[in-house]
């Protein structure tokens, strides 16, 4: 089924929630789509050692956020490589050249000059992990008309338990778990037949700090869009669940 306006989506959840399957899920059903996840690019970094990677690496595994600026920058220029914001500028940055330590004023001068999303339907993406928060959210508005913002809700205990059982393949993303959604071969990737690794971040008390950052900055991200009036939230413990509902919501306001 095909699109008849431009998506463009973000998927807000506690770590672990599914933003990542119920993304998966989407571009399943509906190959127009694309998706930017945050945390992929930047684990990205880190396996090619990246200044960016190096920076992030740590930030990572301690649970805790990178800057703002960094993240708008490392987004905006992935938006423009996929060709996805319009009166794209010749592209100076790669995602392993970002800047990673630019002083906070500099990024609005950023955005004014980098152009708008484009409203054809095969500029239509989802955005698993950014913005995730207020501030982000704000610098984005000037260039990217977000109009779609889904609250995934899970109750903590049932998603912990996920995240002790979730295998991922680095290079692709692609994410497994051994009793929701195994390999078909154990320990490898069923696309490329590569070894699965663990998160480094996939340890209980690091989860608990990505937990309680969530909570620190979620209410107002959600806040924002609210006042927009683009905010829909579902409830599920379980993926299965929320698919449905996500599925029949989407297709109510894009196809
Ligand atoms: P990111 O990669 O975005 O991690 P996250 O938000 O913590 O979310 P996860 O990827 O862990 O979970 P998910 O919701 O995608 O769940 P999944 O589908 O895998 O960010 C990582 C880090 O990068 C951050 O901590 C931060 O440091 C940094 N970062 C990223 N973006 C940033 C930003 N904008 N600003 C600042 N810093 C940023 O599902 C989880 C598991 O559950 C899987 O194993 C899955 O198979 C399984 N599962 C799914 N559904 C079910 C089910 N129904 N039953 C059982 N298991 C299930
Ligand atoms: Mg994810």
């Amino acid at each position: 089924m095909g699109l008849t306006r431009a998506a463009r989506i973000i998927l807000v959840g506690a770590p672990g929630v599914g933003k990542g399957t119920q993304t998966e899920r989407l571009i399943r059903k509906y190959p127009q789509l694309s998706s930017i996840s945050s945390g992929d690019l930047l684990r990205d970094n880190v396996r090619k050692k990246s200044p960016l990677g190096i920076k992030a690496e740590g930030i990572m595994k301690a649970g805790n956020l990178l800057p703002d600026t960094v993240m708008l920058r490392l987004i905006t220029n992935e938006l423009k490589v996929r060709g996805w914001m319009e009166n794209v500028m010749p592209l100076t940055l790669n995602s392993s050249s970002i800047a990673v330590e630019q002083p906070e004023e500099d990024i609005s001068a950023d955005f004014e000059t980098s152009g708008l999303t484009s409203d054809d339907p095969s500029a239509s993406f989802i955005l698993d992990g950014f913005p995730r928060t207020a501030s982000q959210a704000s610098q984005i508005d000037k260039n990217i008309d977000i109009n779609w913002v889904v609250s995934l809700k899970t109750p903590p205990s049932i998603i912990i338990d996920r995240i002790c059982n979730r295998w991922v393949h680095a290079p692709s993303g692609r994410v497994y778990n051994t009793t929701f959604s195994p390999p078909q071969v154990e320990g490898k990737d069923d696309v490329t037949g590569e070894p699965l690794s663990r998160r480094a971040d996939d340890d209980p008390d690091t989860w608990k700090t990505r937990l309680q950052k969530f909570e620190e900055t979620s209410l107002s991200l959600l806040e924002h869009y609210d006042k927009k009036g683009v905010l829909w939230s579902v409830n599920g413990n379980s993926s299965n669940e929320i698919t449905p509902q996500l599925v029949k919501e989407f297709e109510r306001r894009f196809s």
